[in-house]
């Protein structure tokens, strides 16, 4: 990769990528940092915390399809991931959609946590999974990881928080980066 490391790549993508919104009151940087925080938090492994910084990388890769982003960005994401970091950073963002699709149909409940962005972009996803599908994902691997990446993304989105930059994720991604 010329020279550049994988972390100089993403630290290029969140500085021209990352003061953008997608329907939500925080920019996707923000958001992204928010979100790893909480899995470091509740002292996730290091893998887990890494998919949480990098779970919307796919948004900073693709035209975006409306004001709230990229819709397959899931996808996206996870083949980027996959070709820098092993399955347990890139296996859980490419599920975090799915996760979502899926704790509406397990969770009574869950749709009421969504942000208005979350709601209308699970429309686009596909809705909630059928009781046939959700149980076919929960035996998926790395479905629990990305189920709770899922929980830490949606509570990622608190206007004006402090939290860790990413300069503090510079080791581990250096670490991590096959
Ligand atoms: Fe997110």
């Amino acid at each position: 990769m010329s020279g550049k490391t994988v972390f100089d790549e993403i630290a290029g993508l969140f500085a021209t990528y990352g003061g953008e919104t997608y329907g939500e009151g925080v920019t996707i940087a923000e958001h992204s940092l928010q979100t790893a925080a909480l899995a470091r938090v509740e002292g996730a492994d290091e893998t887990l915390c890494l998919a949480a910084l990098l779970h919307d990388v796919g948004h900073f890769l693709e035209e975006r399809d409306d004001r709230f982003g990229y819709h397959k960005h899931d996808r996206s994401g996870g083949d980027w991931l996959a070709a820098r970091f092993p399955p347990a950073v890139s296996e859980p963002v490419r599920l975090h959609v799915a996760a979502k699709r899926y704790l509406c149909a397990a969770e009574p409940g869950y749709f009421a946590v969504l942000s208005e962005a979350s709601r209308h972009s699970l429309a686009k996803q596909g809705g909630p999974m059928s009781a046939g599908d959700a149980a076919a994902f929960a035996g998926r691997p790395h479905a629990a990881e990305a189920v709770r990446l899922r929980r830490w993304d949606d509570r990622g989105k608190v206007a004006g928080l402090e939290v860790p930059q990413l300069e503090t994720y510079r080791a581990t991604v250096a670490r991590l980066a096959l």
